[in-house]
């Protein structure tokens, strides 16, 4: 019998669509030999997007920091919709990247006029209820990352060790921590809950704005749930009341475990959970 056909995979690459197979990138890349590029990534649900302008406008600003050039971010919302149409895909991710172009390798940035190389692509996401369900284990990694946390840098080398530092010590994030303080994770911001209150690392150089990050405060000040934006310190973090992760793939994920300590019950709390039903229910309005 015939293996069914496997699903459409189609890429933007520098204004055309185009199957994966067939997209072809120069080794000059500054994306590739530097890092030298900045990316966005939209959730799809049930075939909508969700916060596509506060995506849009994080990569206006991320490009503008590191003055790169020749693409409009504007752009990306148009460009996640017609790739999620192509793929067929309800709900998953569209990821973009903007990098300084192709040029012969200098560090200084190439001859005004080169094109930045502009990619897209989208990925399914594939459901793992238990996740929110019982709550994830993270472990706490020194921050080691560079004084642009707010750009959303292509460079993520010191996230891809902290979360790779993560899984082998048997978690599923990296909450990094700079100055005996708690930032933000891998790929995901951070809030703790003291006394029913929640702390969350204040916007600024040291961590991205989070756009999950952003709707999930603006839906406590909704439910009246105080909020302090101050970092938390990593040495209290084991003692919260609860923990919990935010971004565009986690929403709100519970933390069960810091370094292998139950966090309260060693079960999702009432808060992050009062705040994952929140925000599910504010995605269900805005996509329908
Ligand atoms: N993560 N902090 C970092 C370092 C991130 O890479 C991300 C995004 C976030 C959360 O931002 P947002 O809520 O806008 O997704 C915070 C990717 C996109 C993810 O895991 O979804």
């Amino acid at each position: 019998m015939a293996a069914p056909p496997s699903p459409p995979d189609v890429v933007y690459l520098d204004g055309a669509y185009v199957p994966r197979a067939e997209a072809r990138l120069s080794p000059d890349d500054r994306g590739f030999l530097f890092g030298d590029g900045v990316y966005e990534v939209v959730r799809f649900y049930g075939g909508r997007p969700f916060a596509e302008e506060a995506h849009a406008a994080r990569l206006e600003r991320s490009l503008r920091a590191l003055r790169i050039e020749g693409f409009e971010a504007a752009s990306f919302p148009a460009i996640a919709r017609r790739l999620a149409e192509a793929n067929g895909f309800i709900d998953g991710t569209c990821y973009l990247q903007v990098t300084r172009g192709a040029a012969p390798r200098r560090h200084a940035f190439p001859p005004p006029g080169t094109p930045p190389t502009v990619y897209a692509c989208t990925y399914p996401l594939h459901a793992a209820p238990e996740k929110w369900e019982r709550g994830v284990g993270v472990a706490l990694v020194p921050d080691e990352r560079w004084g642009r946390c707010d750009v959303k840098s292509t460079a993520l080398l010191p996230n891809v060790l902290a979360n790779q530092a993560a899984k082998e010590a048997g978690a599923e994030e990296a909450v990094l921590v700079r100055d005996g303080l708690v930032t933000e994770g891998s790929h995901t911001n951070v809030a703790a809950v003291f006394e029913g209150r929640v702390f969350t690392h204040p916007e600024g150089p040291r961590i991205l704005s989070g756009v999950t990050r952003g709707v999930v405060l603006a839906l406590c000040a909704e439910l009246a749930i105080p909020v302090e934006e101050r970092p938390v310190p990593a040495a209290e973090l084991p003692r919260a009341d609860e923990v919990f992760l935010m971004s565009t793939t986690s929403e709100v994920l519970p933390v069960a475990a810091v370094d292998g300590r139950p966090v309260g019950a060693g079960t999702p709390g009432p808060l992050a959970r009062r705040l994952l039903d929140a925000f599910r229910a504010h995605v269900g309005r805005s996509t329908a």
